[in-house]
């Protein structure tokens, strides 16, 4: 069997994507008996010098890749809402399965796109929306589907974490670090998204909305970010054995679902303490499996390719089994939203 991907968008991620289906193609063919070929990318500027190298079209001209009826998936590593969620709204209207990194979009839009893949009996998958890396969507929807979950805590946006340890052990410059995590490749096109927590909060509305199968949107976390945090707090926060970190937590309890980011100090010996760098971690608790803890690279452009990956995997299996298996918004529960104060 083989399988052809188009591919929207050459950046950081869309490399690494490029980059593990070719290093890694023997493997991926053994383990899904497919063979998964690039057939388009789509970038802005075709004149650019690229990382890598392929026997795929480079093309600016979308309608070659979403209307082309030779693709099978496309995967959407462009960001931002417009006109990524045209184009996704596009692809699964001419049939075809959709895996995105892009949680500003899932976070806005996963309602309607997810509809939109309902109806027209495709998939769309979203893992490296969250935690870069970590398997937390697919941990959440499936192994961990059995129970009620209450809790959802964490640190989940990469960029935040690198400068806040850089700041805590290095004593070093808020913006020499953050131009750094740009450089790696971890922050958003707009840092500021990073910075100020809308990133984690976003996150934190896809996991909530998976975790207690409700609709928590983006609107109704409480965001605080990192740009008021000092070396000064950072110094003063490790005397007292402690640390700062910028936490995503949501909490589903009898009087309703509360949904917060914000800094917060934590004794060096608290497990979070010791996520450094563009390291994320997520706490979860189910009251069947009791506590859980998911680890790994939060951002960069190899272990977010490994997420897309592994959802263009899971759609070849459901394609191999004529099914699908994207997450249906017909049956959430209305759960009632709990205020948080300051
Ligand atoms: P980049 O900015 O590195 O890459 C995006 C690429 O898409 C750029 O090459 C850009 O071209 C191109 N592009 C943007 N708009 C268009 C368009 N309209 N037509 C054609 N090409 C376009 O971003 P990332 O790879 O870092 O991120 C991609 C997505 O993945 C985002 O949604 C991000 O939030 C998400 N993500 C990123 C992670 C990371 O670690 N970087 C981790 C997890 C998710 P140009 O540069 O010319 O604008
Ligand atoms: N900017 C994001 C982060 C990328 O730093 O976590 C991964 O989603």
């Amino acid at each position: 069997m083989a399988i052809q991907i188009g591919i929207l968008g050459l950046g950081t991620v869309g490399t690494g994507v490029v980059r593990i289906l070719q290093q890694n193609a023997e493997d991926i063919q053994t383990r899904t008996h497919c063979d998964i070929h690039i057939k388009s990318i789509l970038d802005k500027d075709l004149h650019k010098e690229r990382e890598v190298k392929g026997d795929f079209f480079l093309t600016d001209q979308p309608d070659q890749i979403l209307q082309d009826p030779e693709i099978d998936i496309i995967v959407e590593v462009m960001g931002g809402i417009e006109p990524a969620r045209t184009f996704i709204l596009e692809a699964l209207r001419h049939g075809k399965h959709v895996v995105t990194a892009n949680k500003d979009l899932i976070a806005l839009h996963g309602h309607e796109l997810l509809d939109a893949a309902n109806l027209a009996g495709k998939d769309l998958y979203f893992e490296a929306s969250v935690g870069g890396g970590i398997p937390i969507i697919a941990a959440l929807k499936d192994s961990l589907a059995a129970n009620r979950i209450t809790d959802v805590l964490g640190i989940i946006n990469g960029t935040t974490n690198y400068i806040l340890t850089a700041m805590a052990e290095q004593g070093r410059e808020y913006s020499e670090v953050l131009a750094e995590a740009q450089q790696l490749g971890y922050a958003e096109a707009d840092p500021s998204a990073d910075v100020d927590g809308l990133d984690a909060a976003r996150k934190l509305a896809i996991l909530s909305s998976i975790a207690f199968n409700s609709r928590v949107a983006l609107k109704d976390v409480f965001v605080e970010g990192i740009s008021k945090i000092t070396r000064e707090d950072l110094a003063f926060a490790a005397e007292l054995g402690c640390t700062i970190k910028l936490l995503a937590i949501a909490k589903h309890q009898e009087e309703g679902i509360e949904v917060r980011v914000h800094p917060a100090i934590l004794p060096l010996s608290h497990p979070l303490a010791s996520v450094k760098g563009v390291y994320n971690a997520i706490y979860v608790v189910g009251d069947a499996v009791g506590e859980t803890m998911f680890y790994g690279r939060g951002a960069g452009s190899l272990p977010t390719g490994s997420a897309i990956i592994s959802d263009i995997m899971r759609i070849v299996r459901n394609i191999q089994s004529n099914s699908t298996s994207s997450i249906n918004c017909t049956c959430y529960l209305d759960l009632p939203l709990k205020a948080v104060s300051d």
